[in-house]
C-alpha cells in the first residue's frame, strides 16, 4: 500500500533536533522574562478579513500566500464564513488587545509568542508552508510611551542580546524608516509618477501594484524589474519632520547601546501596517539558509489599531523564523554534539529488570537522564544500545543487587569501576 507521506512544506521535527528546538525556546523565554514581556497565545485560525484588513489586500501573503476556506454552518441558521490559517500573528495579537480592551489598563502591553504560521509558499530550504515563529510585540496607549524611539531600540537591543545568547555569528541588522501614513501617502503617490512612463515594462503583477499599491512594487522579487526598481524615489526623501527626529532618536539610543546596524534605504518589508521604523536581521553566506538570508524581521504598526476598528495604539514588534534560527545555529556549530544520556542502566537477565528500574528511578531523582535495557538483551546488544546512547554503562547483575556495589563502564575512557549505590548519583554527575 502507498505510504502517506508529511504533506510538501511541512515537516516532523524529531529528536536530537528538538532538543535545539526547546533550548532555543527556552533560552528566548528567559530574555522575554527579563525585558519585561508575557505570553500571549492566540487561535491558529482567524476571520480573513483580519489578514485582508491588517497585512494588505495586495501584499503577497494576502493576495496569493493564505490557507483559506469557506468554513460551513452547522445548522440552517448559523452562517459560514471565511477562515484563514494565520500566516502572521501580529495581526492576531492586535486583534486580541482590542477584543480584550487591554489598552484600559493604560499599561504599555509586551507580549511574546512562539508558534506555528502558514503560508502557500514555493517551498525550498528555509521556506516552509508551516514555519515557526518566535515573536513579541509592545503597544498601548500613546500615554504609555508606546510611540517612543525608545521602544523601537529596546526591542533592537533586546533581539541583538537574544542572538548574541544564541550563539548566532556575523548577524547584520539592516534599519530604514518608512514614515507615517501620511509619509506613505507623498511617497505613494510619487512612486505613482515614476511608474506611470514605465509600468508596461513591469510583470503583471507589478502592474496592478504599480495602480492599487505602488510601495509592493519594491517588495517584487522579479528579476526583470529590478533595474526599474533601483531606479525609483526613496522613502527617506519622503520623510516628515516626526518621522525624521524619530529614526534619528532611535539610532541614537541603538549608539548609545552599542548595537550596530546599517541604514537600508530599500526595507520596505512586505506587509501593509508598517510606519517608521522597519528592521530585518541577516545572517552571512554560508549559515545555512541559502537564499533565504532574512533571519526575523519586523516594525513599527502605529496605524493598525485602527484599521482594526480599535483604539489608537501604536505598536513595534518582531518576528523570528524559528525554522531559520535553527538552520543557523547548526551551519555555525563547530561540531555537531550528540546531547548523550549520563548513564545506561543494563540487566544482565529478565530477573534483574524490576531491580534495574529501581536504580534507574532512584538516578532519574537524582536528577540524571538514564535509559534503561532490558535483560532479554544478549550481552552485545546491551553493550551496543549503551554505547550509541550514552558514555557510561552500568551492570545490574544479581552480584551488584546483593552486594550493592555496581560496575560503571565508562566507553570514552575504556575503563570500568566499582561505585557503592549511594554514590552512584554524585559519581555519574562527574
Ligand atoms: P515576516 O517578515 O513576514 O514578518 O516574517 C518574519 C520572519 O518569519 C521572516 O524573517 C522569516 O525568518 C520567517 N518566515 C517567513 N516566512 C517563512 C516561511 N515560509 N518559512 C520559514 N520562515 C519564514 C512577519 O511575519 C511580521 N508579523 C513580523 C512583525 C511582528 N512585525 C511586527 N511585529
Amino acid at each position: 500500500m502507498a505510504i502517506i507521506k508529511a504533506v510538501r512544506g511541512t515537516r516532523d521535527l524529531l529528536p536530537p533536533e528538538t532538543e535545539l528546538w526547546s533550548r532555543v525556546e527556552t533560552t528566548a523565554r528567559g530574555v522575554f522574562a527579563r525585558y519585561g514581556f508575557g505570553e500571549i497565545r492566540t487561535p491558529l485560525f482567524e476571520a480573513t478579513e483580519l489578514f485582508a484588513r491588517g497585512v494588505g489586500e495586495e501584499t503577497d501573503i494576502v493576495s496569493k500566500e493564505m490557507y483559506t476556506w469557506e468554513d460551513r454552518g452547522r445548522a440552517e441558521s448559523d452562517k459560514g464564513q471565511s477562515l484563514t490559517l494565520r500566516p502572521e500573528n501580529t495581526a492576531g495579537v492586535v486583534r486580541s488587545y482590542i477584543e480584550h480592551h487591554l489598552d484600559e489598563t493604560g499599561l504599555l502591553q509586551k507580549l511574546f509568542y512562539i508558534g506555528p504560521q502558514f503560508r502557500r509558499e514555493r517551498p525550498q530550504r528555509g521556506r516552509y508552508r508551516q514555519f515557526w515563529q518566535i515573536g513579541a510585540e509592545v503597544l498601548g496607549p500613546q500615554f504609555s510611551g508606546s510611540d517612543s524611539a525608545l521602544r523601537d531600540a529596546e526591542v533592537l537591543e533586546m533581539l541583538a542580546t537574544l542572538l548574541d545568547e544564541l550563539g548566532i555569528k556575523g548577524w547584520r541588522l539592516a534599519l530604514n524608516s518608512v514614515g507615517s501614513a501620511n509619509d506613505r501617502k507623498h511617497y505613494s503617490a510619487a512612486l505613482r509618477d515614476a511608474l506611470a512612463p514605465v509600468k508596461h515594462k513591469l510583470c503583471e503583477d507589478n502592474q496592478r501594484r504599480a495602480e492599487t499599491n505602488p510601495l509592493r512594487v519594491l517588495d517584487s522579487k522579479d528579476p526583470n524589474d529590478q533595474e526599474i526598481i533601483n531606479g525609483l524615489p526613496k522613502i527617506a526623501d519622503f520623510l516628515g519632520e516626526d518621522s525624521r527626529v524619530h529614526f534619528e532618536q532611535v539610532k541614537a539610543a541603538l549608539d548609545a547601546c552599542g548595537v550596530p546596524y546599517v541604514i537600508d534605504p530599500r526595507l520596505v518589508r512586505g506587509l501593509d501596517y508598517y510606519t517608521r521604523t522597519t528592521f530585518e536581521f541577516t545572517v552571512p553566506d554560508g549559515s545555512g539558509l541559502g537564499t533565504q538570508n532574512a533571519l526575523l524581521g519586523g516594525g513599527r504598526y502605529d496605524g493598525l489599531s485602527e484599521m482594526l476598528g480599535g483604539p489608537k495604539a501604536p505598536g513595534i514588534g518582531f518576528a523570528i523564523g524559528e525554522d531559520r534560527l535553527i538552520l543557523t545555529l547548526q551551519a555555525q556549530a563547530q561540531e555537531k554534539e550528540l546531547a548523550k544520556l549520563d548513564a545506561f542502566v543494563a540487566p544482565m537477565g529478565v530477573a534483574q529488570n524490576p531491580d534495574a528500574l529501581k536504580l534507574a528511578r532512584e538516578l532519574r531523582a537524582a536528577g540524571l537522564r538514564i535509559e534503561v535495557g532490558d535483560g532479554a538483551f544478549r550481552l552485545r546488544k546491551s553493550f551496543e544500545t549503551a554505547d550509541k546512547l550514552s558514555n557510561k554503562m552500568i551492570i545490574v547483575g544479581e552480584d551488584e543487587v546483593n552486594s550493592g556495589l555496581f560496575t560503571v563502564k565508562n566507553f570514552a575512557k575504556g575503563e570500568q569501576e566499582k561505585i557503592p549505590r549511594a554514590e552512584l548519583a554524585a559519581a555519574l554527575k562527574l
